[in-house]
């Protein structure tokens, strides 16, 4: 599967949103989560990111490497929605990612 890192938090560019052929990039309040096992490896979305926040999960950076567990841990609750278009923003996000510092302003 593909892992979106740290760089997309406060970012959301969703360049990536528009590349995906099987709609499997989830938004959360601050950055977005590539479902694991709706990805199918495609790697459309990997380029588009301006700030290059996806990776395939073998080529993470160490700095990020706890970004593939919070990609899956992100859809504990969740499940397997099918879709992120029809399942919309959701309210949480991974609670390590809510709680890094806010954006300054
Ligand atoms: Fe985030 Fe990059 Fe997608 S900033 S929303 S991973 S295009
Ligand atoms: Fe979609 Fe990227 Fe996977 S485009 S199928 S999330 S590799």
């Amino acid at each position: 599967t593909y892992v979106i890192a740290q760089p997309c938090v406060d970012v959301k560019d969703r360049a990536c949103v528009d590349e995906c052929p099987v709609d499997c990039i989830y938004e959360g309040p601050r950055m977005l989560y590539i479902h694991p096992d709706e990805c199918v490896d495609c790697g459309a979305c990997e380029p588009v990111c301006p700030v290059e926040a996806i990776f395939f999960e073998d080529d993470v950076p160490e700095d990020f490497s706890h970004y593939a567990s919070i990609n899956v841990e992100f859809f504990a609750e969740l499940g397997s929605p099918g879709g992120a278009a029809s399942l919309g923003p959701t309210e949480r996000d991974h609670p390590a990612v809510a709680a890094l510092p806010a954006p300054v302003t």
